[in-house]
């Protein structure tokens, strides 16, 4: 198959009714502060052990579509000897891998970062293509401060996440663009609306520049919030603001919008994103969930690092999951909960 027949195929596959795509992709350093949340280690067979629970939960393939992992994963095997990446399959699910290498201060610009990872992209693509992997993910942070995010972070991180989409189509892989613009702070929910309308208009401007083809990206934005430290506005003015930016920002060829959760509960995330599938007004794209803890923290806590616990840990995976599916399609009501 050529690249477009194999991007064409993913994508299907990715935003397909009623699915969604979990993010399992934590670095090092990230798994190892989310399991410790819970009293869990993060050792090398914990961590197989506990994505293979993921990948394997029987019925879950109905509501995701697709995981995301890190490198690792990819090389890894579930108890009954199969690669990760091929249990995926086996359960209808497309796997895919995180590509960039983190961040970086971006030099000239204090309190701004820049995402790290383009060097010898292509020849790493191509590994993780081997080793079964359909689609990648890029993630570039916006931090909001009286000072920051910079006209030049904004410009910078935009190039190099066009960049990396281009590199990932022209493997044949889907690329997840994804600029966070992050929680954290005191900022009111109008401040949070300009800086990611800006920064989603100039990744826009630089897909186009690089020729990445739109109906074959999945856009990962932030929903627009106030920072952390502010009280919330109702769930309906939070998807209010978030479908006006994308409105404004985000053409009608992008196939499909996939949010991140961003250190929102489970329950608000899945009540934003109902939201927004109930919303009126124009929605040209599929809006559904790329969640990791939104998804992945009500697992963890059942789990608790013991195997005997596997089967109550895909259960609330499950849940989680079903309840993403109504919410993706305005369907979800709070006492589902129950
Ligand atoms: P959260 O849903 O926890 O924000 O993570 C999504 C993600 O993959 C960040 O890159």
């Amino acid at each position: 198959m050529d690249t477009i027949g194999q991007l064409h195929q993913t994508i299907e596959r990715l935003t397909s009714p009623g699915r969604g795509i979990l993010a399992a992709d934590e670095s090092y350093p990230t798994i190892t502060k989310r399991l410790a949340d819970h009293g869990i280690e993060s050792t090398e067979e914990n961590r197989r052990f506990y994505r293979s629970l993921l990948a394997s939960t029987p019925g879950i393939g109905e509501y995701v579509g697709g995981i995301i992992f890190f490198e690792e994963t990819l090389g890894q095997k579930n108890d009954d000897g199969v690669r990760i990446p091929e249990a995926c399959e086996q359960n209808h699910i497309v796997p895919g891998i995180k590509v960039d290498k983190g961040l970086v201060e971006l030099a000239g610009s204090p309190g701004d970062k820049v995402t790290q990872g383009l060097d010898n992209l292509g020849d790493r693509l191509d590994g993780y293509v081997e080793q079964g992997a359909r689609f990648t993910k890029w993630r570039n942070v916006y931090a909001i401060t009286d000072r920051t995010p910079s006209r030049q972070a904004i410009d910078a991180n935009a190039e190099v996440l066009a960049r990396y989409a281009a590199i990932a189509q022209s493997r044949g892989m889907v690329p997840i663009v994804e600029p966070e613009v992050l929680l954290d702070g005191n900022h009111d929910i109008e401040r949070c609306a300009e800086v990611t309308e800006a920064a989603q208009t100039a990744v826009f401007d630089a897909l186009r520049r690089h020729n990445v083809k739109l109906e074959y990206i999945i856009l990962k934005p932030n929903m627009v919030l106030p920072g952390q430290d502010n009280p919330r506005p109702s769930v309906e003015t939070c998807a209010e603001y978030t479908l006006q930016v994308l409105r404004r920002t985000v053409p009608a060829a992008v196939p499909s919008i996939n949010f991140l959760s961003g250190g929102q509960t489970a329950e608000e995330a899945t009540a934003h994103l109902n939201a927004m599938n109930q919303a009126d007004g124009a929605k040209p794209w599929v809006l559904s969930f790329s969640y990791s803890r939104a998804l992945q923290n009500p697992v963890q806590a059942a789990w608790k690092g013991d195997p005997a616990n596997k089967a109550d840990a895909q259960q609330a995976f499950l849940k989680r999951a079903r309840l993403n599916s109504m919410a993706r399609q305005g369907q979800y009501s709070p006492d589902m909960e129950a």
